[in-house]
């Protein structure tokens, strides 16, 4: 092995020596007593979840994600057939590192897959760069954008990939008939108070630009229409609404409780009643909303 030069020598920090508590001896059990009260305490910071007018939310940066983390949410999630667990399955030679702030992934995982329970808005930790980045359906999570987009870039490796996912939360119909409806009035409420709270509701069509500023290149943009219910007379687009009225059914309340209650003080009582509203709305064949969705991938030069 060569001996390491002077010049990295250089480079490197100076070790500074960290002081001992000695109040302990090595038999002394108060050790152990200490050891897991913080250990006890790490765990508890990220498992005991806040609990809230009927839903739970996560406790590691208690109140920076304003949707639920319970098995009703975790339903909802797992209508979207993708996961970095499918992933892992289908190329095992891969090894896939899954990020969230809850500690809600399965615990039956390919060897091949890990979670780790971080903020991915924090600084990232692994020194490896990734071939691969992939984060979707972060509308209403994060609230710089165009940094999470650099700091992906940063971690890629040269001539790697990533590809963000995500809405556009401004819903539309082509002839008029959301106009006055509830559901209209919903997306009104819940985008103008997560905007307010600082969040970017709907990243989908600026997702390219930021792309492009962080450097990407070969950027790729697929744009989809999602309708809201079985209204379609087109058979894919039926079932797509299906799919879509099934999320909405139990995201609805997911999407607007915590943001309507925390952020603009309405009681639980009021937001049920503009959810019960919304899902009629939704399955209303006279109601014709539609939602783009937007798939982006780009490279990062070799
Ligand atoms: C709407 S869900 C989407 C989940 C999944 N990507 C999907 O498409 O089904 C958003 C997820 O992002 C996680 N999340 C939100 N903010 C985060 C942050 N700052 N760091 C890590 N995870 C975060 C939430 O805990 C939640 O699981």
């Amino acid at each position: 092995m060569a001996e390491p030069t002077g010049a990295a020598q250089e480079d490197v920090a100076p070790r500074v020596e960290i002081e001992v508590d000695t109040q302990f001896s090595e038999s002394d059990s108060a050790y152990g007593d200490e050891l897991s009260s913080y250990t006890a305490s790490l765990t508890s910071s990220v498992l005991n979840f806040r609990n809230e007018n009927g839903r739970s939310y996560h406790a590691y940066r208690d109140g920076t994600y304003l949707f639920p983390n319970d098995e009703e949410e975790k339903d909802r999630l797992d209508l979207i057939p993708d996961s970095p667990g499918l992933l892992a399955d289908m190329i095992t030679y891969l090894v896939v590192l899954g990020i969230d702030l809850s500690p809600i992934q399965p615990s039956q995982v390919p060897p091949n897959l890990k979670f780790l329970i971080d903020d991915f808005e924090d600084e990232w930790i692994e020194d490896d760069k990734f071939d691969f980045i992939h984060a979707r359906y972060l509308a209403g999570s994060v609230k710089d954008f165009p940094k999470l987009l650099r700091k992906a870039y940063e971690h890629t490796a040269p001539g790697g990939w990533v590809e963000f996912q995500d809405w556009d939360a401004a819903m539309y119909s082509h002839d008029g008939s959301i106009k006055g409806t509830s559901i209209e009035q919903f997306y009104r409420e819940v985008v103008g108070s997560f905007t307010r709270a600082g969040y970017i509701v709907s990243p989908g069509p600026k997702l390219e630009g930021w792309f492009r500023d962080a450097g990407f290149v070969d950027v790729h943009v697929q744009k989809y229409q999602v309708p809201m219910g079985t209204w379609p007379k087109d058979k894919h687009l039926k079932r797509l609404g299906a799919w879509n009225y099934l999320s909405g059914e139990s995201g609805f309340e997911a999407t607007a409780l915590a943001v309507l209650t925390r952020h603009e003080k309405w009681t639980k009582d009021e937001v049920s009643i503009l959810v019960a509203k919304t899902k009629n709305d939704a399955i209303n064949p006279n109601i014709h909303a539609v939602f783009d969705y937007y798939v982006v991938y780009g490279r990062k030069p070799e």
